[in-house]
């Protein structure tokens, strides 16, 4: 972390303890000990997001293929190091490829690997923050691919309001272009039990992950802290339709950061992340309006997860 990134961490963080309710950018959840326990969550038996996901590329390969069809320009938000985009990349045959990375390591890492497997792909790798700006000149391509398509699976965009996940749609139309396509992954509203059980897992590996920020404040920042005076705790929202993890304080304690002393009554809790579950009405709703539009939705027997193939209109400026 650059010490400007490790001022604006601070400033984030004293911000969100100073607010009501108190509150954590969940993108700080995602340290290198952070996406380790992301993968690990990814690999519980009661995360069931990940193998729907995977079960879903494989179920409709055909289909999703004949979607993007050949000579594509597939743009991922995301490194492109999981089994998933290779599925893709080996069914489809894109023009070329850009995974949107943030870090530098990783997206080095997913090249490599990526050009392994597939030698004759052209990778266009670009580092960059993929919830902000890309200028276009980034994505040109000499000669033009048929069409772009952004892919964007995971349900990552549950962890955006909705506002914020319209405005990231509307993102999405415009860097896949006219007649361009974007294929998203979306959680599934379903039993509470069942959200609860996916946020709390019985090994403990996204308590983990979420008390892992604490002790990001205490190393990185020289934060004073008790971890454990915080458990995690996951709850579903009905009406919100979401899923909140929280870092609960079970006794009465403080958090000394920069000077200030952030005091907790026993129950009182950080919240870290949300999780917004969709029908898929009510996704549709959200793409309304972005200028794309649902050619095809899949979903598994079960409803657990869904996968939209959208197309922007043909006449969307770039
Ligand atoms: C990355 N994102 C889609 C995950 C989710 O399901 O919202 C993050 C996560 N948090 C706890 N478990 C998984």
């Amino acid at each position: 972390m650059s010490s400007e990134e490790k001022q604006d961490f601070k400033a984030d963080v004293v911000a969100g303890l100073s607010a009501s309710p108190r509150t954590l950018p969940c993108k700080y959840l995602y340290d290198e000990r952070g996406s380790q326990l992301f993968e690990g969550i990814c690999e519980t038996e009661d995360y069931y997001v990940t193998r729907a996901d995977l079960a879903l590329h494989k179920a409709h390969l055909g289909e999703i293929a004949e979607r993007i069809g050949p000579n594509a320009h597939i743009i991922e938000f995301g490194s492109g190091a999981g089994i998933k985009i290779r599925i893709i990349l080996e069914a489809t045959h894109p023009r070329a490829y850009t995974p949107i990375e943030i870090s530098s390591e990783a997206l080095a890492q997913s090249v490599a690997e990526l050009s392994q497997q597939f030698p004759d792909l052209d990778i266009r790798p670009l580092q960059a923050d993929y919830t902000r700006d890309i200028p276009d000149e980034h994505l040109k391509l000499e000669p033009p691919a048929r069409h772009r398509v952004v892919y964007f699976p995971g349900s990552t965009i549950s962890n955006f309001t909705h506002a914020e996940a319209h405005d990231f749609l509307v993102r999405m139309a415009r860097i896949a272009g006219p007649g361009g396509g974007v294929l998203i992954g979306v959680d599934l509203v379903k039993a509470p039990e069942r959200l609860e059980r996916a946020y709390d897992d019985s090994e403990g590996v996204t308590a983990a992950f979420n008390l892992n920020l604490l002790r990001r404040l205490e190393k990185e920042l020289g934060a004073k802290l008790d971890r454990q005076a915080f458990r995690h705790r996951a709850v579903y929202d009905q009406d919100l339709q979401r899923i909140e993890m929280h870092l609960v304080a079970d006794r009465p304690t403080a958090i000394e950061l920069d000077g200030q002393r952030f005091e907790f009554h026993a129950g009182d809790s950080i919240h870290t992340e949300s999780s917004h579950k969709y029908t898929i009405d009510g996704f549709t709703e959200l793409v309304d309006g972005t200028g794309l539009h649902s050619v095809i939705t899949w979903t598994d027997p079960d409803g657990l997860f869904s996968m939209h193939y959208l197309e922007n209109e043909p006449d969307t400026e770039r």
